[in-house]
């Protein structure tokens, strides 16, 4: 067995401990110990905390910048822009910060599948009763070239770093991001998805475990329906055991001593979804951010109901009634795009019941009204004390 002595000698492989200057930026006599892996000095950034790119709202200018300007990586979840705004953000970002940051996208080649139309949007309208909206029944049709376009405009602005879910980069798409000078960075959720985006050419991946909030990253939805569901833990070690790119642990991290226990496994950084979700800077709607903070550890679910994909998200009368109709939805995109009026309905009439919750299993650890530089800071701060 070995002593706790050995185990932070292991740590202080991965971790350069450094004095340096306070971590808000007063120049007195605080002092503040930095923790820099390799992922650090790839990236160019101070601390090896990533904020995930969170679609769909969450994301916003503001949070992005202000993670990147902590010292962390702010990352902009691009998935559901247009490319125009895409363009918009990323000038607002730069506006806001001169550190690197990052732009999330999907990739997926949306082909819509409506074959079970009449069926879904049959069940959904009994949901939009409810909400007191107009039935649907058209298809759901997604601009089948959206991922290239999204790509092309970050690739034009030269966007520091890309990341990406569902996948990695298409290879002529690695080539010509390699080239403009981006750092490549894939979601993964088995050794096997890891060993592919190495192969692709990616700088690092992100391991994210089944305690993770949102969408599950997993590639071929078609083996794995529910997503590969590997908790942090476990899937962490034996990424780092079988890639040289760096690792960066996700999924159910909130604070420093997640940080530290994800740098004993072997990852060199961590990317934090849920912990900025109730951040000020948050896009989170404000009934969302209710439902996080009145959760707990058992209040997340796995489902496909509102996107067609897995993903954990709070548990509410949407997937119970999705559930108990036993039908299947269709596949992602087309299932998100016929759930979105319902989503954006609920969302002005304050109605968490029928919002998608998307959460980590970690929500207990949450709190309100902080900054996010704040929240990069205290993250810091504790891994700091559990050394001292
Ligand atoms: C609200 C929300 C939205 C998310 N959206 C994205 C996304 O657009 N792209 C992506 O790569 N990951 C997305 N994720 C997953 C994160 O990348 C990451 O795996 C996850 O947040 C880590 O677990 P945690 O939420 O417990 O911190 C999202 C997560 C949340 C909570």
């Amino acid at each position: 067995m070995h002593s706790s002595r050995s185990i932070w000698g292991k740590i202080t492989n991965y971790v350069n401990i450094k004095i340096g200057k306070s971590i808000h930026g007063e120049e007195n006599e605080r002092l503040k110990i930095e923790f820099e892996t390799e992922l650090c000095r790839r990236f160019h950034i101070r601390y090896p905390i990533f904020l995930a790119g969170m679609a769909g709202g969450p994301s916003t200018v503001k949070l992005t910048a202000s993670v990147s300007n902590a010292g962390g990586l702010g990352t902009l979840g691009a998935a559901y822009m247009e490319p125009a705004a895409i363009r918009e953000a990323i000038c607002e970002i730069r506006k806001l910060t001169d550190a690197p940051f990052g732009v999330n996208l999907f990739v997926v080649h949306a082909s819509d599948d409506n074959s079970r139309i009449v069926e879904v949007q049959r069940e959904l309208n009994q949901i939009r009763d409810v909400l007191g909206i107009s039935h649907a029944d058209k298809e759901g049709v997604t601009s089948p070239d959206l991922f290239e376009k999204q790509f092309a405009v970050v690739l034009e602005e030269k966007v520091p770093v890309i990341s990406t879910a569902f996948g990695v980069l298409p290879e002529p798409l690695m080539q010509q991001a390699k080239l403009a000078g981006m750092q490549v960075v894939a979601m993964v959720t088995t050794v096997q998805e890891a060993i592919l985006a190495q192969q692709a050419g990616c700088d690092a991946v992100v391991a994210q475990g089944s305690e993770a909030g949102g969408h599950r990253g997993t590639f071929d939805i078609s083996i794995h329906p529910m997503g590969a569901n590997v908790g942090t833990f476990a899937l962490v070690p034996q990424i780092v055991d079988r890639v040289t790119i760096p690792v960066i642990a996700a999924g159910g991290i909130m604070d420093g001593r997640g940080l530290v226990a994800a740098l004993a496994l072997g990852a060199q950084g961590v990317q934090m979804g849920t912990r900025f979700l109730t951040a000020i800077e948050s896009g989170a709607h404000v009934s969302y951010q209710q439902a996080l903070l009145e959760s707990t550890e058992e209040s997340t679910v796995l489902t496909k109901a509102f996107s067609g994909r897995p993903a954990r998200g709070i548990g509410n009368e949407f997937i119970r009634k999705w559930d108990a109709s036993g039908i299947d939805p269709l596949p992602f995109p087309t299932h998100n795009t016929l759930t979105r009026d319902i989503r954006n309905a609920a969302a002005i009439q304050k109605n968490a019941d029928y919002m998608s919750l998307w959460a980590g299993q970690g929500t207990r650890m949450l709190t309100s009204g902080q900054h996010a530089a704040d929240i990069v800071a205290q993250t810091m701060q504790q891994a700091l004390s559990i050394f001292s």
